[in-house]
C-alpha cells in the first residue's frame, strides 16, 4: 500500500479525508476502508456513494468486488438493493452502495459507517451531513471521503480551511503510485495547465473558484503585430450566435508552434429589422477572407469549390435556434459553404475553460483583436464557483465562441485508470 492509503485507512480520526491526484489509489482505499469499517461493526451497515450512479457501475463495483476478491472474502451482491453481504468466520455486515445526487433518498437509514468517492465534484455539502445525520448504529462510527481537489469548495472547508474534531485531512500525489502507466502520467501533463497539474496531479488545493476565468492568457505572451491570414490554409471561424452581437473569432491551425494563430475577430450588431445576422457574419468572413484555389488551372467561369476550407465551430446550441424564420442558425452557415464541426452537447463549462487554458501555452493572437483580448483578461468567475460571469453584457461571447473551437480541436480529458472485474 502507498502511504497515503495507509495513513488514512488506518486513521483513528472519526472523519477522515484523502484528497490526492487523479490515479492515486483513492479508490482502492475508500473500499479498503469501508471493508475494514464493516469488519468493526458485525451485522451492520456501511453505505457507499459516488456522485452518479454510473460511477457506481463502472468505478466503485470492479474495484470493491476485485479487493473483496483478493483478500478472500466471501460474499454475496443482491442487485434489487445494491448491497454486499460480507461474511466472515463468525459474522457478517452489509456495504450498499448509493449515488450521492439523490443524498435525500438515504434518511430513514441507519448506518454503522458511511464514505463518498470523489466528493469534490457534488457541488455541496448536502450528502456529507445526511450522511453524519445517518450515523448512529454501529460500534465504530466513521464518515470518510477520497476526492481530487476541485478548489475551494466545501471539502476545503471542512478539512483544510477550518476542520472541527474529528476531520483529518491525508494528501498525496498521482506519481505516488509507482503503478501507474507513464503514458497516463504523460498524457494528464498533456492535457492540463500548470494550475490544474498542482491539484489533479499533486493533489493541492488552489483556487479555482476565484478571479480571472482564462489565467492561461498573458497579454505578453499571447499577443504580437500582424499575424498574417495564408489563404491556402483553412480559416477557422469560432463563432456565437449571441444576437446582438453575434461574434466570431478567426484562427488558423499552424504544424509548428504556436499552433493556434488568431488573426482576426468579427462582431455584428443588429441595426433592426429582419436582418440574418448569421448569413450576414458569414457573408462578410467570405469578403474579407476570399479562399484563393490552389489549383491554378482552375477554369475561370467554374463555380470554385471552397469544401473544407471554412471550417466553422458554432455555438451547439445553435442546431435548434431560429435567427431566421425557415432554418436554423446551422442550415444558414452550411448554406454559406461553411462545413461545420459541433459536437452534439455544449461541452462542460471547466472542461472546455481548462481547454482554453492549456491552450495558450501554444496560441498567439494579433493585437487587433481588442475585444477578444478585453475578453480574455476581464471575463471572471462568478466568485465561489467554476461558473462564468456572464453580467456584464458585452463580454464573454468572443471567449465564448473561442472556447467551442478549442473544445473541439484541443479538448482535455480525463483519462482513466480502468480495474476490471475479476
Ligand atoms: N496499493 C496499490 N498497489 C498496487 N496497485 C494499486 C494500489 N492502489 C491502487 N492501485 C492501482 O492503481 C490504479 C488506480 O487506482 P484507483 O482507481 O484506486 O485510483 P484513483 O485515485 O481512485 O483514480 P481516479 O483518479 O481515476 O479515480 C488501479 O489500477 C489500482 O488497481
Ligand atoms: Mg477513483
Amino acid at each position: 500500500m502507498f502511504q497515503h492509503q495507509n495513513d488514512f485507512i488506518r486513521s483513528d480520526a472519526k472523519y477522515p479525508a484523502l484528497v490526492a491526484g487523479y490515479g492515486s489509489g483513492k479508490t482502492v482505499a475508500f473500499c479498503l476502508k469501508a471493508i475494514l469499517e464493516a469488519g468493526r461493526n458485525p451485522k451492520k451497515t456501511i453505505l457507499l456513494a459516488e456522485p452518479t450512479f454510473p460511477m457506481i457501475r463502472d468505478v466503485l463495483q470492479p474495484t470493491i468486488e476485485e479487493l473483496l476478491h483478493e483478500l478472500g472474502f466471501s460474499y454475496q451482491y443482491r442487485a434489487s438493493e445494491s448491497k454486499y453481504t460480507i461474511h466472515w468466520k463468525k459474522g457478517y455486515s452489509n456495504i450498499i452502495l448509493r449515488s450521492a445526487e439523490n443524498w435525500r433518498r438515504w434518511a430513514g437509514l441507519n448506518l454503522a459507517g458511511f464514505g463518498i468517492d470523489e466528493a469534490a465534484l457534488l457541488k455541496d455539502k448536502k450528502a456529507w451531513d445526511m450522511g453524519l445525520s445517518r450515523l448512529r448504529d454501529g460500534k465504530h462510527l466513521c464518515g470518510w471521503i477520497t476526492t481530487t481537489p476541485e478548489g475551494f469548495n466545501f471539502v476545503y472547508d471542512l478539512w483544510k480551511d477550518n476542520p472541527k474534531n474529528g476531520y483529518k485531512l491525508i494528501q498525496g500525489r498521482t506519481t505516488d503510485n509507482p503503478y501507474l502507466p507513464q503514458d497516463f502520467i504523460d498524457s494528464l501533463y498533456q492535457n492540463y495547465d500548470k494550475k490544474l497539474i498542482s491539484s489533479y496531479i499533486h493533489g493541492n488545493f488552489v483556487n479555482l473558484q476565484h478571479g480571472s476565468c482564462y489565467y492561461g492568457f498573458d497579454r505578453r505572451k499571447n499577443t504580437t503585430k500582424n499575424i498574417d491570414y495564408n489563404p491556402y490554409l483553412p480559416i477557422r471561424i469560432a463563432m456565437d450566435f449571441n444576437i446582438n452581437p453575434i461574434s466570431a473569432v478567426l484562427w488558423q491551425k499552424h504544424k509548428e508552434k504556436p499552433y493556434i494563430r488568431v488573426f482576426d475577430e468579427v462582431q455584428l450588431s443588429h441595426s433592426g429589422g429582419n436582418e440574418l445576422m448569421t448569413e450576414r457574419i458569414a457573408k462578410l468572413i467570405k469578403e474579407k477572407y476570399p479562399y484563393k484555389s490552389p489549383n491554378l488551372l482552375q477554369p475561370k467561369n467554374k463555380k470554385v469549390d471552397m469544401t473544407g476550407h471554412y471550417m466553422c465551430y458554432p455555438d451547439p446550441s445553435g442546431k435548434n435556434r431560429h435567427t431566421s424564420a425557415f432554418m436554423s442558425d446551422h442550415d444558414v452557415l452550411r448554406k454559406e459553404g461553411f462545413s461545420l464541426l459541433v459536437k452534439k452537447k455544449a461541452p462542460l463549462i471547466i472542461d472546455s475553460v481548462n481547454a482554453v487554458n492549456k491552450a495558450m501555452e501554444f496560441t498567439i493572437i494579433d493585437e487587433k483583436c481588442k475585444e477578444f483580448i478585453k475578453d480574455l483578461e476581464q471575463v471572471v468567475l462568478k466568485e465561489g464557483t467554476r461558473d462564468i460571469d456572464k453580467s456584464n453584457p458585452e463580454r464573454t461571447h468572443l471567449t465564448d465562441a473561442f472556447r467551442y473551437s478549442i473544445d473541439y480541436e484541443y479538448p482535455v480529458k480525463k483519462p482513466v485508470t480502468k480495474t476490471y472485474m475479476a
